[in-house]
């Protein structure tokens, strides 16, 4: 009785906590809606027009006579990008140095919602203080084919890791009263033709695919601004596309923020003001002949365009200012701190995934080792900076060979040889594998191994080969990295392979070939550290890869449909809602490495998948609980993934969806007691049919596993 009587204070208590916090949050509504009125009432419209298109590179709006500061965006999503002046040459300065953070399929593969909120937060922190409006990031385009030269900023290629991770980015990016920018909106998976290309694409795929973490960026994460793609949709340019931007966005999401082109990407006055786009942003001046600064003022005047319009998207910047650099209590930003550089270090720890470790030479045995030879360009190369897009002018960026001296140098003798060369110029749309093998780096290299314990190579791609308007021309690795491999393989059989890259490569015959396979990324200032402890075994892996890695291009969906890169510039999405695993599992096609892949330096055991009911109605909750045990000698992290598989469905189903995960410390020989919950509203298709989600009643079957194709537990639920 006593219990019932404190639980139904308890409850009384949050009531009028919620309450109280509702009224306050709607009276702080209330207090920025009034003062937009007022500034809005004071705006001549020549102002408001001003405030509508670029200033600068990265800069816009402002007004001095009513002190409404400039709006100052900066890049994202490595971390905020230094100082530029007209022409994006570097400024020049001292103090804009930053802390690099691992790119986004680094991030995506620690598969921890926490770290994307810290990367979130710190990288905000670091935009405030540098009196930054607008960070823009995050990006996470869905990872359609492999080729795409963006798939290192992005995520991944499944929507639901997507979206838990874009809305803690977004978060996280926010609470330093930064606004993120979530980018690009939408469809823009490849960058041959990205100013151009028209996606044709089902109206399911869309939804199911491409929009979701989007939508969960808008309406979870309160993203306050977005950035329209540059290409097309179904024969409409994004940043003009009026089903997109006004009747999904602002319309069915109840967006309430901006939306900014990309640089350079608007082809019109008066359709694209009145499908949706509030701010142009481009790259070179004159500012006055963009499509939003005189053009925009002459349609007003010709009655093309309402005042009403206007008003509109001046407010919606004016909404965001003043949650950001007009907001009254902004907190104090700090630049390139230890605790930045820990998080930097925390996501790169865990974003490394253990591909093979057949002869256990991993971790090291740092007792019995007296020499290391550490051969390769990705050894001593950066990754802060390089191609064509955004990078960061790090604080400090460790190296893989700084991060082995770091943790070993002074008790085990290490040999560097560089191997390969990894400079590369890029030519055209198409980034393909520039030169050869080169002999005398090789011999170096094989000489170095032959006299040392235990040889580390580290090589894979780099943030030229890899970049921003470019695609790959194909998966191979580039500069001759194959022949290097297995001359030192055949050198020293105690050899470890690192692959360094930010989207999936073809490393079959190393996988073939060699016992030891790490995968690294472009791993933020403190990647040389992170490595070292991964390969020493302070740190146990437990990263998980955000992508499949086909066996053969050709086995990837738009490339088996030859739906990429389009011609004619139409590209179609023939694939549908089967992009990534959910083609591969559907299909049966053995993949090289499947989506949610990662091995550890220990091991886990699955048992007693239960559920808290057999039946459940659509507005219920599945709660999964499953126990997984640490059968091994290391403490470790595991992420256990519950994708859910549908039998018998009226519409085309992918063999299996990502439906929850979580990330479970456990210490050696330990069990831990996993909840994983599902929404059933979550298991709905996209009807095109009534333009609706649907449940479908019937059977479910839950998988519960260590990747996308090692199902350790499944269950079977009923949805009423
Ligand atoms: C990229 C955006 C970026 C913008 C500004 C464009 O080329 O697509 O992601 O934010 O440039 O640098």
């Amino acid at each position: 009785m006593k219990t019932k009587i404190y639980r139904y204070i308890l409850c009384g208590l949050f009531a009028v906590t919620a309450l109280n916090y509702a009224s306050a949050q709607t009276k702080a509504d209330n207090a920025i809606d009034a003062q937009i009125n007022s500034i809005i009432q004071k705006l001549t419209l020549e102002e408001k027009i001003n405030m509508l298109h670029a200033s600068g590179v990265f800069t816009a709006g402002g007004c001095k006579r009513l002190d409404i500061p400039v709006l100052k965006t900066d890049d994202g999503p490595l971390g905020v990008r230094e100082e530029v002046k007209e022409g994006w040459g570097s400024a020049n300065l001292t103090t804009d140095s930053a802390t690099f953070f691992p790119n986004g399929s680094a991030l995506a593969a620690t598969w921890n919602p926490e770290l994307a909120y810290r990367y979130g937060h710190d990288m905000g922190e670091e935009a405030r203080a540098r009196n930054i409006t607008v960070m823009l990031a995050p990006a996470f385009n869905i990872c359609r084919n492999p080729l795409c030269g963006r798939t290192y900023e992005y995520y991944s290629e499944d929507p639901f890791l997507n979206a838990k991770l874009a809305v803690q980015s977004v978060q996280g990016i926010q609470s330093q009263h930064v606004a993120a920018c979530v980018k690009h909106f939408a469809v823009n998976n490849q960058e041959i033709n990205r100013g151009s290309v028209s996606v044709d694409i089902s109206e399911r795929a869309l939804r199911e695919i491409y929009l979701p973490a989007f939508k969960a960026s808008i309406i979870e994460g309160n993203a306050w601004t977005i950035m329209s793609a540059y290409n097309k949709i179904r024969d409409v340019y994004c940043s003009e596309n009026d089903y997109l931007l006004n009747k999904i966005l602002k319309g069915e999401w109840g967006f309430k923020g901006i939306v900014i082109s990309d640089w350079g990407g608007v082809h019109s006055t008066v359709a694209a003001a009145k499908n949706g786009l509030d701010l142009e942003m481009g790259s070179n001046p004159p500012y006055n002949t963009y499509y939003f600064a005189d053009k925009l003022l002459d349609s007003v005047k010709a009655g093309k365009v309402s005042v009403k319009l206007i008003d509109d998207k001046a407010r919606r910047i004016l909404w965001v200012q003043l949650h950001t650099n007009m907001s009254q209590n902004q907190p104090e930003g700090k630049m390139s701190t230890p605790d930045h550089g820990q998080t930097a270090y925390a996501i790169a720890s865990e974003s490394i995934v253990l591909l093979k470790n057949e002869k256990n030479l991993l971790p090291l045995n740092t007792s019995d080792i007296k020499s290391i030879a550490v051969i390769g360009d990705n050894a001593t190369r950066t990754f802060h900076l390089g191609g064509f897009g955004a990078g960061v002018k790090a604080r400090y960026e460790i190296t893989a060979l700084a991060g082995l001296q770091n943790r070993l140098g002074k008790t085990i003798d290490i040999k560097y040889a560089q191997g390969y060369t990894g400079d590369y110029k890029a030519h055209g749309q198409v980034n393909s594998p520039s030169h050869g093998p080169d002999t005398a780096l090789i011999a170096q290299a094989v000489a170095t191994a032959k006299s040392t314990d235990v040889a580390i190579l580290f090589i894979g791609g780099n943030r030229d080969f890899e970049s921003e308007s470019r695609d790959r021309k194909d998966l191979s690795l580039p500069f001759g990295e194959q022949t290097l491999v297995d001359a030192v393989t055949a050198a020293n059989p105690n050899t470890i392979v690192v692959v360094v890259g930010g989207a999936p490569y073809d490393i079959g015959q190393i996988k073939k070939n060699n016992s030891t396979i790490v995968w690294s990324w472009y791993n933020g200032s403190e990647n040389g550290n992170a490595l070292a402890d991964v390969l020493i075994g302070k740190i146990n892996p437990s990263g998980k890869m955000p992508f499949t890695f086909p066996a053969d291009l050709k086995d990837s969906p738009s490339e088996a449909l030859n739906a990429y890169p389009g011609e004619n510039l139409k590209v179609d999405y023939k694939e549908g809602i089967l992009v990534g695993y959910r083609w591969f599992d559907t299909k049966k096609i053995e993949p090289l490495y499947c989506f949610g892949y990662g091995l550890s330096y220990t091991d886990y055991n699955y048992s007693d998948l239960a559920t808290n009911q057999k039946s459940y109605k659509a507005s219920d909750v599945i709660t999964t609980t499953i126990k997984v045990k640490n059968t091994g000698k290391y403490a470790g992290k595991e992420t256990v993934q519950l994708y859910v598989s549908k039998d018998g469905s009226a519409v085309e189903r992918a063999d299996k969806e990502l439906k929850a995960f979580t990330k479970v410390n456990i210490p050696a020989g330990e069990t831990a007691s996993v909840t994983l919950s599902i929404p059933v509203k979550d298991l709905a298709y996209y009807n095109e049919k009534s333009n609706s989600w649907v449940v479908e009643p019937g059977k479910y079957k839950l998988l519960a596993g260590k990747s996308s194709r090692d199902i350790a537990q499944s269950g079977t639920i009923t949805v009423e």
